[in-house]
């Protein structure tokens, strides 16, 4: 492309119906561990964002929110089931509206991936819920040092109407929060993924077994929010050949799955499909510091060039894209959106390095730089320097 023409990441569009967004460029959910006021932001979370709205961020997806008590190893994550959950997200929604940005709320359930040792469980009594009672392999608990691993000791979900209700009433409240829309959190190896893996769901009842028993958990879930917001406001977040937290399965589940799941999503006229490729690396990373590569697990090969896009459907992208391969895929009306997480990590002027073309500064102080340990939660998160400024 001519570095004289405008990129075509920087063209205005509208997501969904009736959201308009001043670019192309979003910024991923980020979990960053520094909802230090008992799991709300604060004032480093407020300006963390709204540096980023600032400098011209198109859809800002904020960090991943407990719907209810789940939280994981990071205990400072944030929670959305109370009015004061709401009002502390007001100082932020306000914020990056105030600089002329959007911003998600991203409805998360940990499901298996997560300890019932971890301090929000015990201290409330509650338990770690899942579709059927099967641990995942490896993991760790960083608040109980020498106790790794996820739990054995999981709750299968009996009443799906319990879960379906913290969603709705999560969400309500992020609309009193001012959020623009909802992302819903279904790759990961977290709750709504449990459900759609049969390796992680062996329920017997209408929501295991076939391919449409195990989509429906999320299809109902995508529904309930919807009521709350309409589907213009919903985006979804998946990742077929996800492989985080014992996850990866066989291409062929892989291509039933998502092969019945995407056109129902598809049906229900959602403002986005959010599409990682986390899982489909073929060499190594471009950030290896932040590295999320790992190797597929024996019988869960992906056949040669595998091609997560499906150019039928307008969409969202994420997983290692370069500014570069946005381009590209945006020119050739392959992808509507592209979210960036890590580079939003270390510049806080993202936008102005890409309508300058400048390079992206890459991560050069190490792994600790994303959740802590830190004594202010400025620290690694509000003071990444700018480039010049125009
Ligand atoms: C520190 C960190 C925390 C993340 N937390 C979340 C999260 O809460 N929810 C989520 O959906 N994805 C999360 N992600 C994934 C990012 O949203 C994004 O999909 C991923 O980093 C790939 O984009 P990238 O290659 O441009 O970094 C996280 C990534 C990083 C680096």
């Amino acid at each position: 492309m001519s570095s004289r023409k405008i990129s075509p990441l920087l063209q205005p569009c509208t997501l969904g119906a009736s959201i308009p967004l001043r670019n192309r460029i979003c910024m991923g959910a980020m979990t960053r561990n520094r909802c230090i006021d008992n799991n709300k932001p604060t004032e480093a979370s407020v300006r963390h964002y709204a540096d980023r709205a600032r400098d011209g961020a198109g859809l800002i997806v904020a960090e991943g929110i407990f719907i209810y008590f789940h939280g994981t190893d990071y205990l400072h994550a944030p929670v959305m089931f109370k009015e004061e959950h709401a009002h502390a997200w007001q100082k932020v929604t306000h914020a990056v509206h105030h600089e002329g940005g959007k911003i998600f709320f991203q409805a998360w359930h940990a499901g298996r991936a997560q300890n019932e040792n971890m301090p929000m469980l015990q201290d409330n009594n509650y338990p770690v819920l899942a579709p059927s009672k099967i641990t995942a392999a490896g993991g760790k608990y960083r608040p109980h040092l020498g106790k790794p691993g996820h739990t054995s000791h999981i709750t299968e979900i009996i009443d799906v109407n319990e879960i379906f209700e913290q969603y709705r009433n999560s969400v309500s409240l992020a609309k009193k929060a001012g959020f623009d829309g909802v992302e819903i959190l279904a790759q990961g190896g977290y709750l709504l993924h449990n459900f759609l893996l049969s390796r992680t769901n062996q329920r017997t009842d209408k929501y295991g077994g076939s391919v449409e028993n195990c989509c429906r958990f999320v299809l109902e879930i995508v529904d309930a929010i919807v009521e709350v917001w309409g589907s213009t406001a919903v985006g979804i977040k998946i990742c077929p050949c996800d492989n985080m937290f014992d996850t990866a399965v066989p291409y062929e589940e892989v291509t039933e799955t998502y092969s019945y799941l995407v056109p129902k999503l598809v049906d229900r006229k959602l403002a986005y499909i959010n599409l990682s490729r986390r899982g489909c690396d073929t060499g190594p990373s471009q950030y290896p510091v932040d590295t999320f590569v790992n190797t597929r697990p024996a019988g869960t090969e992906l056949p040669p060039g595998y091609e997560p896009l499906d150019d039928q459907t307008s969409l969202m992208v994420n997983q290692e894209y370069t500014v570069a391969e946005a381009e590209r895929l945006l020119q050739a009306e392959k992808i509507d959106l592209v979210c960036f997480g890590r580079p939003f990590i270390y510049n806080p002027d993202l936008v102005t390095r890409i309508r300058r073309k400048i390079p992206f500064a890459t991560n050069d102080r190490g792994t600790q730089v994303s959740y802590g340990p830190y004594e202010d939660p400025n620290e690694n998160y509000n003071d990444w320097p700018y480039a010049a400024r125009e």
